[in-house]
């Protein structure tokens, strides 16, 4: 199955102050999206080989990325893979035994179709993954 590195999900307090030392770095322009099932607004910069960087702001006070922010501070949430079929690919997973946040993928920001992974099924580290939408039934 293809995967490639989408996109690297940070956690900021607001994209008003969190994209200033991207665009320092010379990034943008960022283009917003409000995702209201993971009651976050998120900013993204295209970088040069496709893959993007996504700052997430919470727009709920008990939201999962304002409880991240509680606990652990600004900082890296998780990291998108881009698989071409995600259905296939959850179903692989789960024949693993690997836990999987929600049954069925949501509709994730750009329209597409994302599941996340527990860290604890993956060292640590939270996954999302995302298939763009039409790319597959
Ligand atoms: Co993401």
């Amino acid at each position: 199955m293809k995967c490639e590195l989408d996109h690297i999900g940070i956690a900021v307090e607001s994209l008003s102050s969190g994209k200033t030392f991207y665009e320092t770095l010379g990034l943008g322009p960022m283009t917003t999206e409000t995702v209201a099932s993971e009651q976050v607004t998120v900013g993204f910069f295209n970088l040069d080989n496709d893959a993007r960087l996504e700052l997430l702001e919470a727009t709920e006070a008990e939201s999962p990325v304002a409880k991240f922010l509680r606990g652990r501070g600004p900082g890296i949430h998780h990291i998108c893979l881009k698989v071409d079929d995600i259905h296939a690919a959850m179903a692989s997973l789960k024949a693993r035994g690997v836990h999987l946040l929600s049954d069925q993928p949501k509709v994730g920001a750009h329209d597409r179709l994302v599941v996340f992974i527990h860290p604890k099924s993956t060292g640590g580290v939270l996954i999302e993954l995302s298939q763009p939408r039409g790319a597959k039934a």
